[in-house]
């Protein structure tokens, strides 16, 4: 009895409390969050919303958003002269529909209206004439690239997007024709060839410090499906084996979870999302990297304060950092595609998944389902057996363990950073005798089945 009527009386009193605080909270012009009315009304769905706005918001701009780069690839080194032709007022027979799709370059067949379609379908449009290359940008069909047009419709600049080098398109309607892929890497695409177009590349001869027809060897250098981010702080153009010093254009899929990216890990997405719109698409921005102030391995970086790239910018007129966060989030949520159907064998698959944790070792740094480490997912040369030339370039001076869902994707180019093992084959072999692994050719096949089978997962 005594205890109940304690109980009670403390419940009374806690009550009396309670409504205390209500009522002064409700007087008070701020309350907190036992106020019922500033209490969000639904927490949970408003950071689902908030995820599937941000997410359309990122797609948006890693599509479409030149960040003001047409200041650079247009109004400096006047790319669109060369993509509409004299024919056109610009400069050089101009780039055709054809010639463009045979550089790598996307189209977009949602941006067509009906009418275009059927005219590229029954042979109306001329892919070969640069007339017809201006009309899809004018659609904004060309994945990746938008060009800006005068009242008048001449071609004024073009800008280029992420999606250029980080989308393809599923050919469904012609080959380089379809609906778009985000986050695959266009292993056709040769950005070289594209940049070498430009009438004008005195900006980037001075930057590099050599002259124009040695810039354009370098750009001609690189072939498709590569790009080299770090020719621009370290001026290195070859390896020493007298290889360019390109890399492959990588997926923009399935990197959630890891923790460093880029081949040499140089930081996180963001932090590259950053870095590429300022310091390679040359949108305008602000960017702070103080470990490009080391000279003498950055000595471009160094030398042209991409330490720290417009300090004094005002954030009304910066045209990137607004963007990276819902960029961020759209990256983190493209899932690494499935492979097709009947694309591997799915009994040595599964025999492949057993090597791959077991005798041969891969799942000691290619930690399944991330497939790289969680953590600091970095190695040296020596521990994978290679060189040192490009983790060299980067401030970790390692190579960052690279995520394997999806490379059914990007088999065009070879594997690693360089392209330099053909086949998944080889870079199984490579494995094999860098490592001891002893492995069969059976066991070797079925470990190219189960990397063919990747992202797997039923
Ligand atoms: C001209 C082609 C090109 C453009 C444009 C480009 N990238 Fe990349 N991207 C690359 C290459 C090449 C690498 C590899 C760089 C390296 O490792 O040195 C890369 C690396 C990346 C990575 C790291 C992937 C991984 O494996 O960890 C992400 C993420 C990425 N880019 C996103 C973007 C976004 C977002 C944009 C637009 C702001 C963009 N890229 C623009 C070519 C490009
Ligand atoms: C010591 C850590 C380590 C081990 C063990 C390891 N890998 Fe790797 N792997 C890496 C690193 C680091 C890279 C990136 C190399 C580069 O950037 O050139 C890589 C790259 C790869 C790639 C190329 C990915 C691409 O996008 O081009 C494949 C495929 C691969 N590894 C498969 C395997 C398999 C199969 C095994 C087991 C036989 C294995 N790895 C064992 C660290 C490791």
């Amino acid at each position: 009895m005594r205890k109940s009527r304690s109980v009670r009386t403390f419940l009374y009193a806690a009550g009396a409390v309670a409504a205390a605080v209500l009522v002064t909270a409700a007087s008070a012009s701020s309350g907190g969050p036992s106020d019922p009315g500033i209490r969000p009304k639904d927490p949970d769905g408003a950071i689902t919303q908030h995820a599937l706005d941000a997410i359309r918001e990122g797609r948006r701009t890693f599509r479409f958003d030149t960040f003001g780069d047409e200041a650079f690839w247009g109004d400096t080194l006047r790319l669109h002269e060369a993509i509409e032709g004299a024919a056109h007022g610009g400069v050089g027979p101009g780039l055709s529909p054809r010639q463009a799709i045979a550089a790598g370059l996307k189209v977009d067949v949602d941006a067509l209206p009906g009418s275009v379609r059927s005219d590229i379908r029954q042979g109306r449009a001329n892919l070969d004439d640069p007339a017809v290359t201006l009309a899809l940008l004018r659609l904004n069909a060309v994945v990746g690239v938008t060009g800006f047009f005068q009242h008048n419709g001449q071609l004024r600049s073009v800008g280029l997007q992420c999606a250029v080098c980080h989308s393809v398109v599923d050919d469904s309607f012609a080959p380089g024709i379809g609906h778009r892929l985000d986050g695959w890497a266009n292993r056709d695409l040769n950005v070289g060839a594209i940049i070498n177009l430009a009438p004008d590349l005195s900006v980037v001869d001075a930057l590099l410090g050599v002259d124009d027809a040695t810039t354009r060897q370098v750009l001609m250098s690189w072939g498709p499906g590569k790009f080299d981010a770090e020719l621009f702080m370290d001026g290195k153009a070859f390896r020493p084996d007298g290889g360019s010093a390109a890399t492959l254009i990588p997926p923009a899929f399935g990197l959630a979870g890891g923790n460093l990216h880029t081949w040499t890990g140089w930081g996180s997405v963001t932090h590259w999302n950053a870095f590429v719109a300022n310091l390679e698409m040359h949108g305008k921005g602000r960017f702070w990297d103080p470990r490009l102030k080391d000279g003498v391995r950055f000595p471009i970086a160094a030398a042209n304060g991409f330490d720290n790239v417009n300090p004094g910018l005002s954030p009304d007129d910066d045209r990137i950092t607004p963007k990276l966060a819902d960029l961020h989030l759209y990256q983190l949520a493209i899932p690494a595609p499935k492979p097709p159907e009947g694309s591997f064998d799915k009994d040595a698959a599964e025999r492949g998944d057993a090597l791959f944790t077991g005798k041969a070792r891969c799942n000691s740094c290619h930690v399944e389902p991330l497939w790289t480490e969680p953590g600091w997912n970095m190695h040296t040369a020596d521990e994978i057996g290679i060189d040192d030339f490009q983790a060299n370039r980067a401030p970790d001076q390692r190579y960052r363990t690279a995520p394997l869902a999806g490379l059914w994707t990007h088999t065009k180019g070879g594997f690693y950073h360089d392209g330099r093992f053909a086949t998944l084959l080889d870079v199984v072999n490579h494995y094999d005798a860098f490592l001891n692994l002893g492995l069969t050719a059976q066991e070797k096949n079925d470990l190219v089945e189960y990397l063919k089978s990747l992202p797997g997962g039923d």
